[in-house]
């Protein structure tokens, strides 16, 4: 398994089990979700390709670095939306995309119902997703992506199955993937285990 996973991050496991708890309300659910997002979002920015560059300090001009290419960060609808403000709180200058997948309770598979996104061509592209359950969703984001010549591509999720993880990583070994935590496996509904339930029903209180 190549995924890269963050569980010996302290801070960030106590606020993984905060989004665990079933009496967790929305409201704290919501704003847990967006402090591991930025937790998340320094963790991988430490790997960001970079270029040299000056500023002029009030006293010199110095090196400094900055962002290669582009970033664009693209929540897959709905849960993913959830992770976005976290992101965005330290990477203010990446673009938006969206795309709109949810699962079919009954076969577990993939439905696509919507798509959009700034041009891709040589970005560096970030799907943002908590769950990673069977993978169908991620999966399917990530070929629609491809489609559009991304420079490179990383997906983010809190919560990761080892199947999930295995899924994407047959189907897409070219895109890096992160996760928070690395659970146990999935149920016969399709449900990570221990997990924490429907990740965008506990977001948006639905
Ligand atoms: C959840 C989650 C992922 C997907 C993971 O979304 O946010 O997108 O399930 O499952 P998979 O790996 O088996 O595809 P869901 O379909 O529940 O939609 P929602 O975010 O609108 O609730
Ligand atoms: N989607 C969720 O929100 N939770 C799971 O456990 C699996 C898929």
């Amino acid at each position: 398994m190549k995924a890269k996973n963050f569980s010996e991050h302290a801070l960030l496991q106590t606020k993984i089990a905060v989004l665990r708890d079933k009496k967790t309300p929305s409201p704290l659910f919501a704003k847990t979700l967006n402090e591991i997002s930025v937790i998340l979002c320094a963790l991988i920015g430490a790997e960001i390709d970079t270029v040299k560059t000056t500023v002029i300090t009030p006293l010199m001009r110095t090196g400094a670095l900055k962002q290669k290419r582009p970033v664009v960060f693209v929540p897959i609808l709905r849960a993913g939306l959830g992770m976005l403000d976290g992101f965005l709180s330290l990477m203010p200058g990446a673009a938006v995309g969206h795309v709109g997948v949810e699962r079919d309770h009954a076969t577990l598979k993939p439905r696509f119902y919507y798509y959009k996104t700034p041009p891709l061509k040589g970005a560096d592209v970030w799907v943002l997703d908590p769950m990673l359950a069977t993978g169908g969703s991620l999966d399917f984001a990530l070929a629609k992506l491809k489609a559009h010549m991304p420079h490179a591509l990383r997906a983010v999720s809190v919560i990761a199955s080892p199947e999930g993880i295995a899924h994407v990583e047959k189907e897409h070994p070219d895109v890096k993937l992160y996760t928070a935590v690395v659970d146990n496996k999935l149920n016969a509904k399709g449900y990570i285990m221990p997990g924490l339930g429907d990740a965008g029903d506990r977001y948006f209180n639905t």
